[in-house]
């Protein structure tokens, strides 16, 4: 059901600004639907809007910092309006605000309202609290009701990616990888009841949406209750899923490698609709450099764990996260992070420079990297990962591929899509194909996409 406000009513308008993960991407739109009761409109544009929202990523730091400058000019805006006569309300929430709430409130008193990523379901109170002049409102406490039992169902959103849909199946982390915030902004793991996952993927699925992909900090972890009464595991969530009519792709994002359990490992090679596409985030190819991260897993647990996937799904292909320059990592352990990368083959990964962060262990460790070391080791792995997604890419040359088709492309006559392995697809096709799966044979592959040929529909 569409949560319709009465007609004439949406009278203000929202402008989200979302950094950060897919996780934050979906609280955003939860916000916006949250908000449209109430009257609120998104808006593209910042300086129009009643109330502003940043929805704030902490991971890192540039992340963090750039917050800051967007607030600054924020500020400018509001200074600017208010002088017209037009308040405008700022609010930030997301991780950030979980994690400096207090500090930003001193550093950043033209905020309004600022709330944890466990607490934007309570927005339409925090307005009316400040509306009543309540000074700014602070709400980063993990409230002990959950936020999924007070928000509207969710619904696709129109224009790129409506075919694709996104559902929060499980939230927080209690792995405590020495260098990550996660488990301090999101709290401990939680996981959403099946039944009210499986309602969630049935409107969007009523809606269109055919490809569903289920997020989590820890999503292989899943241990929701049943409608049977027991625990759920992420496979056999999958294997409902899987079930629902109009569901033609299932993902899941992201998984710690120690968690990868036998029944998860089979249904790769027992759902089709489970794409053959895994984000396994492995960090570090140094069994030294795991341990300091009190990552669960070495180097050749990796490969083995990979060999085990493939075995199951010999055409899964993988995508990972990789950090250089964690405190004390020698020239020794980045070699075997690349006799790694070079041994498994990603068709894509994520590297990033260790960014010390504020009460993690890791950044109280003796031997920080210097900057230089880093920005090094950045580029020689990139430079590595961009030639196995170009190889990759590549060796798609050739075969057909169901392509999801979403969006219009520049030229006339081309839509553009996604396969399987999430590449993007673009392909002479008819409009009508839009929301469709067909069959595209891949004629090029680039470092970033597939050049496809158009054929029949699927
Ligand atoms: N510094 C650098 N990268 C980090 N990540 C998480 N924390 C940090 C940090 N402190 C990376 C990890 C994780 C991804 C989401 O972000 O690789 O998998
Ligand atoms: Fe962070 Fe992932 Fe480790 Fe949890 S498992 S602490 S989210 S890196």
């Amino acid at each position: 059901m569409r949560h319709k406000p009465p007609a004439g009513a949406l009278t203000q308008k929202l402008h989200i600004k979302t950094y950060g993960c897919q996780m934050n991407a979906y609280d955003s739109a939860r916000m916006a639907e949250l908000l449209a009761p109430l009257g609120y409109g998104l808006t593209e544009d910042p300086g129009e809007a009643d109330l502003v929202i940043l929805n704030t990523c902490h991971i890192r730091e540039k992340a963090s910092e750039k917050l800051y400058s967007d607030l600054g000019r924020l500020h400018a805006r509001k200074r600017a309006r208010a002088a017209l006569g037009q308040p405008m309300t700022l609010a930030v929430g997301g991780c950030v605000a979980q994690a400096e709430g207090d500090e930003m409130r001193r550093r950043a008193p033209f905020v309004d309202m600022i709330f944890g990523p466990q607490s934007f379901h309570r927005l339409p109170e925090m307005i009316a609290k400040r509306a009543r002049g309540a000074g700014t409102v602070l709400e980063t406490d993990f409230p002990a009701e959950s936020k999924f039992d007070r928000l509207p169902e969710a619904r696709a959103r129109p224009g790129a990616g409506a075919h694709a849909g996104f559902v929060t199946v499980q939230e927080g982390c209690d792995k405590f990888c020495t260098f990550c915030v996660v488990p301090y902004t999101r709290g401990a793991e939680h996981s959403r009841a099946a039944n009210q996952i499986l309602a969630e993927v049935r409107s969007l699925a009523s809606q269109g949406v055919r490809e569903i992909t289920l997020l989590g900090q820890n999503v292989n972890n899943y241990r929701g209750v049943g409608p049977d009464g027991r625990g759920w595991t992420l496979a056999r969530l999958i294997r409902a899923v899987a079930d629902i009519a109009g569901v033609a792709r299932i993902r899941y994002v992201t998984s710690y490698p120690a968690d990868m359990t036998d029944d998860l490992i089979a249904a790769h090679g027992e759902i089709p609709a489970l794409m053959p596409f895994l984000h396994l985030p492995v960090q570090s190819g140094s069994d030294r450099v795991l341990a300091a991260m009190s990552r669960r897993h070495r180097a050749d647990d990796y490969r083995r764990l990979v060999d085990r996937l493939r075995a199951a799904r010999p055409d899964l292909a993988l995508a990972s996260d990789f950090i250089v320059g964690f405190p004390g990592e020698s020239d020794a352990d980045f070699a075997a992070t690349r006799a790694l990368v070079r041994d498994i083959g990603f068709a894509s990964a994520y590297s990033f420079k260790y960014s010390a962060r504020p009460g993690t262990p890791a950044a109280a460790l003796p031997d920080q990297t210097p900057e230089a070391v880093k920005s090094e080791r950045l580029a020689a792995l990139q430079q590595l990962i961009v030639a196995q997604q170009r190889a990759f890419n590549e060796r798609c040359a050739g075969r057909t591929f169901p392509v999801l088709f979403e969006r219009e492309g520049k030229r006339p006559g081309q839509l553009v899509g996604r396969s399987p392995y999430m590449q993007a697809v673009y392909a002479p096709a008819p409009k009508s194909l839009l929301g469709q799966i067909a069959e595209i044979r891949i004629m090029a592959g680039y470092d970033n996409s597939l050049a496809g040929e158009s054929m029949a529909t699927a």
